[in-house]
C-alpha cells in the first residue's frame, strides 16, 4: 500500500512539473466556463493499457517491499556481530585459562577443569547455532535477488519502450534498493566467511541462484558478447572498481571502468579506453587484473595484454594452442584467461590433444607459460571454465535453463573427477564466465545481463578449525 501511495504522490509531483503531460486540461478552466459558453473538459490518457502504470507500480511495491526486509536483515547481522563478538571473547578467555592451568597443573581441581570444558562445549554450540542463523540469511537474499531480477526485466523493457525520465524515479528506487542489497550482503559475507582468500577447502559444492545487476551500459540487449567483472588482483585505491567490455560480436574493440558497484549501475563509467587499431582482440575470455587486460589476439594467434597502468600491450604467441577448438556458445573463444588465488592461468586446446583442454600457468612478470596440464574433456562440449585455488572447472549447458561445473583437474595432485554441481542460467547464452577470488564469486555476462553467483565450497577439517567464529 505504501509503495502505491508512494507512487501516486511521486506521479502528481511530476505532473505538476508539467514533464509527463498524462493529463491535459480542456477549454475551461477551474471547471468552469470562462464566459464563452465552454464545458470543461479534461482528458485523461492515464490508465490505458499502453502506459506502464500496472507496471512501475509493481516495481515500486517490490522495491519497499526489499527495503523493509533488508532492514530487517541488516538488524539481524547486526546482532549476529554482536555475539560473535562476545564468544571470540569467551574463546580468548578461554584459551587464558587453559594456558594458566597447563603452566600450574597441580593447583586446579577437577571441579574447575570440568567447568571449563564445559563452557568450551557450550561456546562451540553457540558459535554452530550461530553460523547456521548466519546461513540462513542466504536463502533471503537469494529470493530477495529474484525479486530485484524481475524489477531489472521490468525496468529494461519500460526504459526501452517509454521516455527514460517517466521511469527514472522508479529506477533510483531499483538502484537504492541494489545497492541496499550489497551491502548487505557484504556485511553477511564478512561474517559469513571471512576467510576469502583460504583455499583450506576441497572444491565448490553449490553455486547460488543467479544475481542478476542490470542490462549493460549501452542499455543494448545486442550487445551480447562481452564481459564483467572486478581486478582479480587491484592495484591500491581500485579495490571496488569495476569493469565492462562488450560488443555485438565477438570482438574486443573498448572497456569502461566505474569506481564502485553504484557507479556500475549508474551507467557512470570513470575511464573509457579504446584498443588500438592493431591490437584488437576477440574472444570474450577476458579478464582484468593487476590494472592489466589478458585478452586473445588473432593476428599474431596469441595472448595479449595491455597495462592500463602504462598504457603499454604486449602480445604472446603460444606455439601449441589450437585455432580450430571453442567452446560451445562461438567459435572464436580460443583462449580464456582465469585468476584465482595462486595467480594467472590460461586455458585453450591443442592439436597434439585432439581438441582436449590444456591448463597452463602463466608467469605474470614475463607473460611466459610456465607449466601445462593436460585434462581429458573435450573442448567443444564444454560452455566455459573458470580456477578456483588451482583447481579446473569445466561447465556445461544441461538444458535451457541450466548448467553444471561437471568436471574438475586439481593441478597440485593432477586428479580429475567427475562432478555434478548444478545452476541456472539468467538468459540463454553466455561468453565470459570467471571467477573472482577477491570476493570468491562467479562473474557471468548472461546476453548483455550483469550476472554473478556466490559459491559455497567444502570445508576441510583443517577449514572448519579455522571456522568464521574462531578466527575472529
Ligand atoms: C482558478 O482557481 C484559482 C483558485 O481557486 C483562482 O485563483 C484562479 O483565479 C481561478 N482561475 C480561473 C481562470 O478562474
Ligand atoms: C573475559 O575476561 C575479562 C577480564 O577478565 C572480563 O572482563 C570479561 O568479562 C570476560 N569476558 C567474557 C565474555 O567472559
Ligand atoms: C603494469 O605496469 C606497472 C607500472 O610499470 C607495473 O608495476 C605492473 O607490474 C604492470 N603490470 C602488468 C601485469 O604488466
Ligand atoms: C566434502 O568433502 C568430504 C571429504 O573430502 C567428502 O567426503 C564429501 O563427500 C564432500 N561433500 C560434497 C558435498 O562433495
Amino acid at each position: 500500500m505504501i509503495g502505491i501511495l508512494y507512487f501516486l504522490a511521486l506521479l502528481s509531483s511530476t505532473v505538476a512539473r508539467g514533464h509527463v503531460g498524462l493529463w491535459t486540461e480542456g477549454n475551461g478552466r477551474n471547471g468552469t466556463n470562462g464566459g464563452n459558453g465552454n464545458k470543461c473538459t479534461c482528458d485523461a490518457f492515464l490508465p490505458t493499457s499502453t502506459f506502464p502504470i500496472k507496471d512501475m507500480v509493481l516495481v515500486e511495491q517490490t522495491a519497499v517491499e526489499i527495503s523493509n526486509r533488508l532492514e530487517l536483515e541488516m538488524g539481524k547481522l547486526e546482532s549476529y556481530e554482536t555475539k560473535l563478538t562476545s564468544y571470540a571473547e569467551r574463546i580468548v578467555n578461554l584459551t587464558v585459562e587453559i594456558e594458566r592451568m597447563e603452566k600450574n597443573p597441580g593447583s586446579y581441581n577437577n571441579a574447575h577443569t570440568e567447568d571449563v570444558k564445559i563452557e568450551i562445549k557450550q561456546v562451540e554450540a553457540l558459535i554452530v547455532e550461530l553460523q547456521s542463523s548466519i546461513q540462513g540469511s542466504t536463502t533471503v537474499f537469494e529470493s530477495l535477488h529474484e525479486q530485484i531480477a524481475a524489477m531489472v526485466e521490468t525496468l529494461t523493457r519500460l526504459e526501452k519502450t517509454y521516455d527514460k525520465n517517466v521511469v527514472l524515479a522508479t529506477r533510483r528506487e531499483y538502484i537504492k534498493v541494489q545497492l541496499q542489497l550489497e551491502e548487505c550482503e557484504r556485511r553477511h559475507q564478512e561474517l559469513f566467511n571471512p576467510n576469502i582468500g583460504s583455499c583450506a577447502h576441497t572444491g565448490i559444492i553449490k553455486i547460488s541462484k543467479p544475481i542478476v545487476s542490470q542490462l549493460n551500459a549501452h542499455l543494448s540487449t545486442s550487445y551480447k558478447f562481452g564481459g564483467w567483472g572486478k581486478d582479480s588482483k587491484p592495484i591500491p585505491d581500485r579495490e571496488s572498481m569495476y569493469w565492462y567490455s562488450a560488443y555485438s560480436s565477438a570482438a574486443i574493440h573498448d572497456i569502461r571502468f566505474y569506481t564502485n558497484y553504484k557507479n556500475l549501475i549508474l551507467r557512470n563509467h570513470y575511464q573509457h579506453h579504446t584498443l588500438a587499431s592493431g591490437w584488437r582482440g576477440t574472444g570474450n575470455n577476458f579478464i582484468v587484473r593487476d590494472n592489466t587486460l589478458y585478452y586473445q589476439i588473432n593476428n599474431p594467434f596469441g595472448m595479449a595484454k595491455l597495462n592500463f597502468t602504462t598504457m603499454k600491450y604486449d602480445q604472446r604467441v603460444v606455439t601449441k594452442a589450437s585455432a580450430r577448438f571453442s567452446y560451445a556458445y562461438s567459435s572464436n573463444q580460443n583462449f580464456d584467461f582465469a585468476a584465482d588465488e595462486t595467480g594467472l592461468w590460461v586455458i585453450y586446446a591443442t592439436e597434439e590433444s585432439g581438441g582436449r583442454m590444456v591448463i597452463a600457468k602463466i608467469n605474470e612478470p614475463s607473460f611466459g607459460i610456465e607449466e601445462e596440464w593436460q585434462t581429458s574433456v573435450y573442448k567443444p562440449g564444454v560452455s566455459n571454465a573458470f580456477m578456483v585455488c588451482g583447481v579446473f572447472y569445466a561447465v556445461r549447458t544441461i538444458d535451457i535453463q541450466g548448467d553444471e561445473i561437471f568436471y574438475k583437474f586439481d593441478t597440485k595432485t593432477k586428479q580429475e573427477s567427475f562432478i555434478s554441481v548444478p545452476f541456472e542460467r539468467f538468459q540463454d547464452n553466455y561468453y565470459n564466465l570467471d571467477y573472482n577470488p577477491t570476493d570468491q564469486k562467479l562473474y557471468m555476462y548472461n546476453d548483455g545481463y550483469y550476472v554473478n553467483y556466490h559459491l559455497w565450497f567444502n570445508h576441510t577439517a583443517k577449514a572448519i578449525e579455522e571456522s568464521p567464529a574462531l578466527s575472529t
